[in-house]
């Protein structure tokens, strides 16, 4: 790997998050005991708009979404530097309630990871537990089926199991459930590399629907649904085998005109 990566690196330093901006992301580092994943990441993340993370595997992808929410508080061994603002509040400082920072901030994983209940049990669960009264868990759950395209698909059986579904509408009903707590942002990880090329034109689909009303950072290894659904893109690289950002912009302008030569030759399909 060339020096030039950790060049970009350092040439990404963004000036200090004003209050206004959605998500600030500060020489963010990421470790697993000894390893460092991740190595200081800049990036700001705009409201309303869809960012697709893309780079090799191994490049601290998954690991950056799990910061943005603290899901990283729940892996052994995994330690955060730097700093994450997030609508003018700083994720890591004393006092944080991660309980709503994660309804604020919903994730979407690789695999669709519903509860072994029903349709309709999956919707109710996130709800009770942050204290929707019980006569509005199902005008809330219609609400959010309706918001996914799956209300025509499951009406007629929201008792059934959530595991009946296939795996595209599983999927959604994932990200229904997310929606459930009306979250600014949503993170999704690959969420269509488990789908065949129908299902996951849907969710391509309901992204671009949902993008204004939500913000979404996604991670994609397929540069055509990068090109497809994304406003803005960073791209991850490896240096000395920890990851970092290489370059980030208008998506437009770094698949038109990369700065970087890994991100040249990555987009080229000629490495990662
Ligand atoms: N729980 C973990 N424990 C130890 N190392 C991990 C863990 N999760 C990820 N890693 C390592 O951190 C690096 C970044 O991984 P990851 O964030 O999954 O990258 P990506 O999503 O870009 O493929 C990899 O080297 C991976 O092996
Ligand atoms: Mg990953």
């Amino acid at each position: 790997m060339s020096d030039c990566c950790f060049e970009a690196c350092q040439s990404q330093r963004l000036p200090d998050p004003e209050d206004e901006t959605f998500l600030a992301v500060r020489n963010l580092s990421v470790h697993y005991g000894a390893k460092v994943a991740l190595e200081s990441v800049d990036i700001d993340i705009q409201r309303g708009r869809v960012t697709a993370l893309i780079g090799p595997s191994g490049c601290g992808k998954t690991s950056f979404l799990f910061t943005l929410n603290r899901l990283s508080d729940l892996i052994p061994g995994c330690g955060v530097g730097g700093r994450v603002r997030f609508e003018g509040t700083e994720i890591y400082s004393d006092g944080v309630d991660i309980g709503l920072l994660r309804a604020n901030i919903g994730m979407v994983f690789q695999k669709p990871n519903l509860f072994p209940v029903s349709i309709r049990k999956n919707l109710y669960l996130p709800l009770r537990e942050h204290g929707c009264p019980v006569n509005q868990l199902d005008r809330r759950s219609e609400e959010v089926l309706r918001e996914v395209g799956l209300w025509s698909e499951v009406s007629d059986r929201l008792d059934a199991s959530a595991h009946s579904l296939s795996g595209g509408q599983q999927q959604r009903l994932c990200i229904a459930r997310a929606l459930t707590l009306r979250p600014k942002l949503l993170l999704m990880d690959e969420p269509c590399s488990s789908l065949d090329p129908m299902a996951t034109d849907v969710i391509e689909r309901l992204i671009l629907k949902m993008r204004g009303e939500y913000s979404i950072v996604i991670v994609t290894h397929n540069l055509a649904q990068a090109q497809r659904i994304a406003d803005d893109v960073a791209v991850f690289w490896c240096h000395d085998e920890s990851g970092c950002v290489i370059e980030s912009g208008h998506a437009e302008a770094v698949f038109r005109a990369p700065k970087q030569p890994d991100t040249v030759a990555y987009l080229a399909g000629q490495r990662g």
